[in-house]
C-alpha cells in the first residue's frame, strides 16, 4: 500500500466527515469505519497509523450506546478521542477541526506521512481491486455520469478486459451523450463495452404517460429490466462495479453500519442475480472523485459535468413525452450548453438546462400565424441542491441563446427565463 491511513471509528457523531476532510487536508488518507470493526478487519486495512474515536456526546449508533472493541486498545496503534473524556486514549481533542492539535497527533504520535494524493490512491485501489477480483469478471452499468465514468476508468486500469460495461441509452440522454460514452470508453480506453439502444422501448413505455411520478417509475424500472436482461446474457460474472461515493452512503454522517447494509441492495436487481460489489470510490467525496477522474485521464467535460437527473430529459419534456418536444428539449439544451461555455458560465453556474412544456402558444413566422411550443431556460446556483438561487445571466447572453433557439430548434416560437428560486420552485420541473 502506498498510503498511510488514519481510521476514524464512527461512534455516532455527525462530524466524522469533517474530521476525515481535515485529516485529508493535511495530506494523510483517512477512512471512516463502523465502531464494531474487529482487530482482524483493522489489520487487513494495511498501513493504519492511527485511530480517531468520535461519537459526539452520546456515543450512540442506531439508538444504542456503543463502544469500540476493547482489544483495539492493545494493538499499539495511537488513538485519539475527539469526544470522550473517560476514554482510555492517551490523547483527547475536543475542539476539532483544530489543525495544530490534529497535526501533532498525526505526524508526531502516529508518525504518518503526508502521502495522500490521487496517484497513490489510484495505485492502492488498483491493487485492492486486483486482489478482490482475481481473474474473474465485473459488470458495470455505465451511464456516463461522473461517478460511473470514474469507476469504469479505475476498473479498466485495474482489470482491463475483465470489466464488462453496459451503457443503456434510454433515449432521454442529452445530445451526443451516448456517442461520447462510446467514443471515450470503447474507442479511447478500449473498454469491453456493450451499448444498448433501448430508446424505442423506453419511449414506447412512456407513451401517453403524463404523471411525473409515473414517468420516473417507468424510467427507473425499465432501466433495471434492460440491465438485468443484459446481465443474464453474460456468463461467468461474479462482481458488480458501483460508482458509490461517500455521500451516497451517509444520510446523517452516522450509523455507518446501517448505511453499509442498505447500499448493498444493488439498485433493485433481482435476488437470483447475486453479485459481490466492487466500489473503489466509496470513501471519496465528490470533488475527490473528479480529481481521481482527471488523474485517470478522463476528459475534463466528462469529469466536471453538471448534475443530470437519472430520468434524463424525460423530466424536462413536461407531461406526456412526444418525440417533437423531446427533440426540442435536446436541441435547445445543446445550444444553451454551447453558449454558456462560450460565455464562461459553464464553470460558474451549478446547473443549467432547458424545459419544454406540453402546451403551445401563438406566434408569427414568415408573416404567417404559427402555434408552437416554448422553451424555458433555467440556470441556478446552490451548495447542496436543497435551496437554490437563480443566476443573473447577462442580458446579451440570454438574447444570443434566445436568437439561436428560435432560429435552430423546430416547433418553437417562444423562449422564457425561469426566475424562480428553490423554494418554492424545485430545480427540475417534474
Ligand atoms: P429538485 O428538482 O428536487 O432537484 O430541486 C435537486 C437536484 O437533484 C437532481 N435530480 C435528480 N437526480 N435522479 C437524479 O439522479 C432524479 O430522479 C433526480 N431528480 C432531480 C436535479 O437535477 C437537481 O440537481
Amino acid at each position: 500500500m502506498k498510503q498511510d491511513l488514519i481510521v476514524i471509528l464512527d461512534l455516532g457523531s455527525t462530524r466524522n466527515t469533517v474530521i476525515a476532510r481535515a485529516i485529508r487536508d493535511l495530506g494523510v488518507y483517512s477512512e471512516i469505519h463502523p465502531h464494531d470493526i474487529t482487530v482482524e478487519e483493522l489489520k487487513a486495512l494495511k498501513n493504519v497509523k492511527g485511530i480517531v474515536l468520535n461519537g459526539g456526546e452520546n456515543r450512540v449508533v442506531d439508538g444504542q450506546a456503543v463502544e469500540v472493541r476493547a482489544e483495539l486498545y492493545d494493538m499499539g496503534i495511537p488513538m485519539l478521542s475527539v469526544d470522550y473524556p473517560q476514554s482510555k486514549c492517551e490523547t483527547k481533542l475536543s475542539d476539532l477541526p483544530d489543525q495544530e492539535a490534529l497535526k501533532k497527533f498525526i505526524f508526531d504520535e502516529c508518525k504518518a506521512e503526508a502521502n495522500w494524493n490521487m496517484k497513490n490512491f489510484i495505485e492502492d485501489q488498483v491493487e485492492l481491486i486486483r486482489q478482490q477480483v482475481g481473474d474473474r469478471k465485473v459488470l458495470l452499468a455505465l451511464s456516463g455520469g461522473v461517478d460511473s465514468s470514474v469507476v469504469a476508468a479505475m476498473l479498466i486500469k485495474a482489470i482491463g478486459q475483465q470489466l464488462v460495461c453496459v451503457h443503456v441509452n434510454h433515449g432521454l440522454m442529452r445530445k451526443n451523450e451516448s456517442e461520447s460514452v462510446v467514443k471515450v470508453f470503447r474507442d479511447e480506453l478500449h473498454a469491453n463495452l456493450i451499448y444498448v439502444d433501448a430508446s424505442e422501448r423506453f419511449l414506447g413505455k412512456l407513451e401517453n404517460v403524463a404523471d411525473p411520478e409515473q414517468k420516473r417509475k417507468i424510467i427507473g424500472g425499465e432501466f433495471i429490466r434492460v440491465f438485468e436482461e443484459e446481465a443474464r446474457k453474460l456468463e461467468g460474472i461474479d462482481f458488480l462495479g458501483q460508482g458509490t461515493i461517500y455521500p451516497d452512503i451517509i444520510e446523517s454522517g452516522t450509523k455507518t453500519a446501517k448505511m453499509v447494509k442498505s447500499h448493498h441492495n444493488v439498485g433493485g436487481l433481482p435476488e437470483d442475480l447475486k453479485f459481490e460489489l466492487v466500489e473503489p470510490l466509496k470513501q471519496l467525496f465528490k470533488d475527490e472523485v473528479r480529481a481521481c477522474g482527471v488523474e485517470l485521464g478522463l476528459p475534463h467535460d466528462m469529469v466536471y459535468r453538471q448534475p443530470f437527473p437519472g430520468p434524463g430529459l424525460g423530466v424536462r419534456c413536461l407531461g406526456a413525452i412526444t418525440r417533437d418536444r423531446l427533440e426540442a428539449v435536446r436541441e435547445s439544451d445543446a445550444i444553451l450548453r454551447e453558449e454558456f461555455a462560450k460565455a464562461g458560465l459553464d464553470k460558474k453556474v451549478w446547473q443549467y438546462f432547458t424545459v419544454v412544456p406540453d402546451f403551445k402558444s401563438v406566434g408569427m413566422k414568415n408573416n404567417a400565424r404559427v402555434f408552437e411550443y416554448m422553451v424555458i431556460v433555467r440556470a441556478i446556483n446552490t451548495i447542496d441542491a436543497m435551496t437554490a438561487s437563480v443566476e443573473k445571466v447577462d442580458w446579451d447572453v440570454l438574447e444570443k441563446i434566445t436568437e439561436r433557439i428560435l432560429a435552430e430548434v423546430e416547433n418553437v416560437n417562444r423562449v422564457c427565463y425561469d426566475m424562480s428560486p428553490k423554494p418554492p420552485a424545485t430545480i427540475e420541473f417534474e
